[in-house]
């Protein structure tokens, strides 16, 4: 299996999916700054791969932390919103530090060494909790795969994206397992090229066809027939069931409904903000245009034409057929079905807190 997050005693190693496909280096980061920094800068992406390393490298710097209450929740307290703000739009990054906030908070009285073993078993957990999240979700996914598809994807939601499996990529890898004859269409994903290099490289290690089209080409290859179903991945769900995804997502998405292809999301509940109403409350990371015009180190527009980076969209619930999390299938009205399959998430990390 792909181990895109691994954390030895020593520090938080990730895979560096910046130099995939090429070369497959890990880069091993020792200091929360450092890991802050592998957020940002795209060493490791996707939004449940962001919540689990934001988890690590959280448990990792509150060893170095004061032993005192007051000196101790001072820096716990400015390393979560240094954490948070590393990358706005995935909402796994903000309810993976909210969980471990929640930690400190119910056991603090226990003294610091003992709520920092917490948290690093939390944060071990979390991982593992991610993987077989994305099984489950896998499964309940592969229902709405024909024995026989072509599935077009966009970005990475695999794996890489997550501690493991994958979410979009995780439907995909169940129904291949379930026997079904599954094909990939991997949207290459400008500017990072999420589809091109890194869909296409976990396809092919694991042996599953798939082919990489342009972002363009999506709509002519759906009119001739081509796509039999779109599964995507999610950075944040509102409430209602809009879909904030990478950039490009909400095109396909109209497309889709164009042409009567279904239009699946897989997400896990926490990725499922309640809190958003709609999308208008879904904040939308900026990322610097140079990213757009620079391709490996060439610039590609005339210097000082300025380029645009929203590096997310919002799909409009009434354009998503179904919302795949590891609760089960939620279909519209999402207001109901997305409350439902928060409240039992919620449910059963409640009964293992207070067991433990
Ligand atoms: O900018 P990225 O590569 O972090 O964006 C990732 C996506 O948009 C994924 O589709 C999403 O996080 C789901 S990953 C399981």
């Amino acid at each position: 299996m792909i181990n895109p997050i691994v954390w030895t005693d020593e520090a938080v190693v990730l895979l560096d999916q910046r130099a995939l496909p090429e070369v497959e280096t890990y880069v091993e980061l020792h200091e929360l700054d450092e890991v802050i920094a592998a957020i940002r800068d795209l060493v490791v992406r996707g939004a449940p791969a962001i919540g689990v390393t934001a988890a690590m490298g959280l448990a990792q710097a509150v060893r170095k932390m004061p032993l005192d209450v007051s000196g101790f929740t001072t820096a716990f307290d400015a390393a979560c919103v240094s954490m948070e703000a590393a990358r706005p739009t995935a909402v796994n990054l903000a309810w993976a530090v909210r969980r471990l906030r929640r930690l400190v908070e119910r056991h603090l009285d226990e003294g610091i060494p003992a709520v920092c073993a917490r948290m690093e078993k939390e944060a071990r957990f979390m991982h593992a909790e991610d993987i077989e999240m994305n099984r489950t979700m896998g499964r309940h996914g592969s229902v709405l795969v024909p024995a026989e598809a072509c599935v077009l994807t966009h970005c990475n939601a695999g794996a890489l994206a997550t501690a493991g499996y994958g979410t979009a990529l995780g439907v995909v890898r169940a129904a291949v397992e379930e026997g079904k004859k599954v094909s990939v269409m991997a949207d290459e994903t400008r500017p990072f090229l999420q589809g091109a290099r890194l869909t296409a490289w976990e396809m092919q290690r694991d042996g599953i066809p798939c082919t990489v089209i342009t972002d363009n080409m999506a709509g002519h290859l759906m009119s001739r027939g081509d796509v039999d179903l779109v599964v995507v991945g999610s950075d944040r769900i509102a409430a209602n069931g809009d879909v904030a995804n990478k950039i490009g997502t909400y095109t396909v998405a109209v497309l889709a409904r164009e042409h009567g292809i279904p239009f699946y999301v897989a997400a896990p509940t926490s990725t499922v903000d309640l809190a958003a109403v709609s999308g208008a409350d879904i904040p939308i990371e900026e990322r610097s245009g140079e990213e757009v015009v620079v391709i490996d180190g060439k610039r590609i527009a005339p210097v000082g034409v300025p380029a645009l980076y929203p590096a997310f969209d919002i799909t409009p619930a009434k354009l998503v057929d179904a919302i795949v999390t590891e609760e089960g299938v939620a279909r519209a009205p999402y207001t109901e079905s997305l409350r439902a399959c928060c409240d039992a998430s919620a449910a059963r990390t409640e009964q293992r807190e207070a067991a433990s």
